[in-house]
Parts: structure tokens; C-alpha cells; sequence
């Protein structure tokens, strides 16, 4: 089994160090000779791509978080409405759903009976599905109409680590394509981001080499906490929900994720001294005024005695004066950053799991694929 894991002391350990690589194999082949990207390998008709009036994103966990990342990027640069929803939530509203809405089911099995009834259910009401799946040839693949493979590798450990990193790629992709042929972006601002896309496995090398042993003692540290916080806005929101995500799933802590903006109407109540928050920033180099938010919300926080854990991109060091620990990662574009920020995030719970003496690749009560309604 040491051999299995590569010389990792388990399968997530070996998974976080496998993302470098699941995000460039995701990348790889996707081109055309002139560098545009290429995605007819989906089979679905390009004129219908080019008619859709709505994207519906449908997961379950961790995928889901995938989407709502999703969701930014692809209504950003493709100016379609997208929407993201739990697909148990999902098939039991009666959505409005028809021949113009693209759906996109987010899988890393292609098992999970919940997503694959939304797709069936979708399908029904006349809409084209696209899966976004790791796993070739499984079920949801299958019944879908199209497929974007992501090129994980197969995912061992119950909790999804570079599973999510590679479905988020492939949104972007998928997002990136759409804007192609819509003609919602020059071909030069899609080159910049793909450009940009191509840097992120060398940065993410960066984060397990530089970052991950301190983030690791951080979480030896801390393994009697009793309850975490996450906040983030924008794209840090659904970073924020996985890193919540991953801690009550390896360590069995309770964790919350919020959008640091509904802080003030309810979550604040929470925090009293003591309380631990990671604070997922955002690029300070970006046009508007999110960072300004964030920080802000760092201040209020901490004001009421929380103890600060910050997330931030390497030389924003005005966070430094708020935070009780500060974790950087290389820069990047916003929309981009949760490729970088939810590493730390993963380590942390993987590492203070393991201190905890839990088995990080097996929690309790968990399956790797819920093949049941
Ligand atoms: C299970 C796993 C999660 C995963 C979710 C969706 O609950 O424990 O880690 O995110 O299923 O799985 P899927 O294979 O559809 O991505």
C-alpha cells in the first residue's frame, strides 16, 4: 500500500502532491495547432452552444463547490446567465429547465445517483447535458450528451482534493470555449487567461514546497479546536465552503464556510475570543473594491477577539497588522485564485486530521461514491 501512495503516508497526502500534475494533464490537449482552444471533443453542436440562454450547474459536495467557482468565471466572461444547484435540490423544484439551457453535471465518479437523476431529469425537459466527470465510461458520461473529461487520475481518498482542482479547470475551460464561440471575448483577452491557466501547476508546486510544512505545524497546533470559521467573498466563498467542507469531513470539527458579507447580519454573533476564522482574500490588485471588503471584514472579526487566519496572495502585506497567521499564495488572476487558495485549506485539514490520529482517507460515516438516492 506505501508503494500504492507513492511514499505518502496516505492517498490524500499523495492526491494534494498529484494537483501540479491533474491540473496540466486537464489542460493538455485541448488545443489546436493555433493555440485556440479546442472542445469538439464534448460532440455537441456548435450552433447549439452558441443559442443556449442558461447554464445550470448540478453536484453534489465537493463538485458543487466546483460550480459555484464555476459560476463566476463562466457568467464573467461568457455573459450567460448560470445558475448552480445541489442536484437533489435540483430535481425536486421543478426547474425551468428546456432546449436553450445548458446543464453541466459535475462528477468525479460519474456514480453519484443523486447527479445522475438530475441529469435524466434535465434531459426529459429537453435540455443538453455536458458531464464533467474523471472517471471514463461511468454512468454519468454515459447518459449525458456530451463529456469534458477532467484528467485527474483516479481519486482514492473519500474527500476530493485534486478531483475538485481539475473540475474547476475544466469549468473554466468550458467557460473559455463558450466565450470563443459566442464572440464574448477577443481571441487575444481568452489567450491571456489560458496564458495565465498554464502557470498554475508551477504555483501550486510552490505552495506544497514553500507553504505546506508551516501550514501543516499550524494544524498540529491547533487540533483541539473545537469549531472554524471560513469566510471568503466572490470566488473565496465557495473556497471558503470546501475548506469547511474538508475539516468537518477529515477531522470531524464543526465548520461553517460564509460570504464574509453576511457577517454582519447573523454569523457575527458567533465570534467571542478564542474563535478560530480563516479569511479567504482576494487579489489586491484587482479593479474593484472586494479586497477593501475583505480586509475590513478581518478588522471585525478579529476586533471581537477571533483568532485571524488569513489567506492572501503574496506581498498584500497590509493584512499582516489584522491576522494572527498569515498563509500566502503566488499571485494569480481573481478569478483563478481558488486553484491556489484551497491548498492551504486542504492541508490543514488533512494535516490536523492526522494529528487528531484519524484515518484521512476513510472518515467515518462517508462513501467515496453514494450510489442511493
Ligand atoms: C461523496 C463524496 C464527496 C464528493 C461527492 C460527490 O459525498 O464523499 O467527496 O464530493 O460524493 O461525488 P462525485 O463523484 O459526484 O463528484
Amino acid at each position: 500500500a506505501t508503494a500504492e501512495k507513492g511514499g505518502f503516508a496516505s492517498f490524500m497526502d499523495k492526491e494534494i502532491h498529484d494537483q501540479p500534475q491533474a491540473v496540466a494533464d486537464t489542460l493538455l490537449g485541448r488545443f489546436d495547432p493555433a493555440g485556440n482552444l479546442q472542445l469538439s471533443e464534448m460532440n455537441i453542436d456548435e450552433s447549439l452552444l452558441k443559442s443556449i440562454d442558461k447554464i445550470v450547474v448540478i453536484a453534489c459536495g465537493t463538485a458543487a463547490y466546483a460550480g459555484q467557482v464555476a459560476r463566476y468565471a463562466i457568467e464573467h466572461w461568457c455573459r450567460i446567465p448560470t445558475e448552480v444547484e445541489l442536484a437533489h435540490e435540483f430535481r425536486y423544484r421543478d426547474p425551468v429547465v428546456n432546449e436553450k439551457t445548458l446543464v453541466v453535471a459535475v462528477s468525479q465518479s460519474g456514480e453519484t445517483m443523486d447527479t445522475l437523476m438530475a441529469v435524466r431529469h434535465a434531459r426529459e425537459q429537453g435540455a443538453k447535458v455536458i458531464a464533467i466527470c474523471n472517471t471514463y465510461g461511468s454512468t454519468i458520461p454515459r447518459e449525458s450528451d456530451g463529456v469534458l473529461y477532467t484528467h485527474a487520475g483516479p481519486e482514492i481518498a473519500v474527500a476530493s482534493t485534486k478531483a475538485f482542482l481539475s473540475q474547476v479547470v475544466a469549468c473554466y475551460l468550458l467557460g473559455l470555449y463558450l466565450a470563443q464561440l459566442r464572440g464574448n471575448k477577443f481571441r487575444d483577452e481568452i489567450q491571456v487567461i489560458l496564458n495565465e491557466l498554464q502557470t498554475i501547476p508551477e504555483k501550486i508546486e510552490r505552495i506544497l514546497t514553500e507553504i505546506k510544512p508551516r501550514v501543516g505545524e499550524f494544524a498540529r497546533e491547533h487540533q483541539d479546536e473545537q469549531s472554524v470559521l471560513f469566510l471568503g467573498r466572490h470566488v473565496g466563498y465557495p473556497v471558503a465552503m470546501e475548506g469547511a467542507l474538508k475539516l468537518k469531513e477529515l477531522a470531524y470539527i464543526h465548520a461553517e464556510g460564509f460570504a464574509a458579507g453576511e457577517l454582519k447580519h447573523g454569523p457575527i454573533a458567533l465570534i467571542d475570543s478564542g474563535q478560530m476564522v480563516f479569511i479567504v482574500v482576494p487579489s489586491s490588485r484587482g479593479r474593484d473594491s472586494l479586497h477593501a471588503k475583505v480586509v475590513s471584514n478581518i478588522q471585525e472579526v478579529r476586533a471581537r477577539g477571533a483568532n485571524t487566519v488569513v489567506i492572501a496572495e503574496e506581498g498584500d502585506t497590509e493584512v499582516e497588522q489584522y491576522a494572527s497567521e498569515v498563509f500566502y499564495v503566488p499571485q494569480t488572476f481573481t478569478l483563478l485564485a481558488p486553484l491556489l487558495t484551497t491548498v492551504p485549506l486542504q492541508i490543514f485539514a488533512m494535516d490536523l486530521a492526522t494529528a487528531k490520529g484519524l484515518d484521512v482517507d476513510q472518515p467515518r460515516n462517508l462513501a467515496k461514491s453514494v450510489t442511493v438516492e
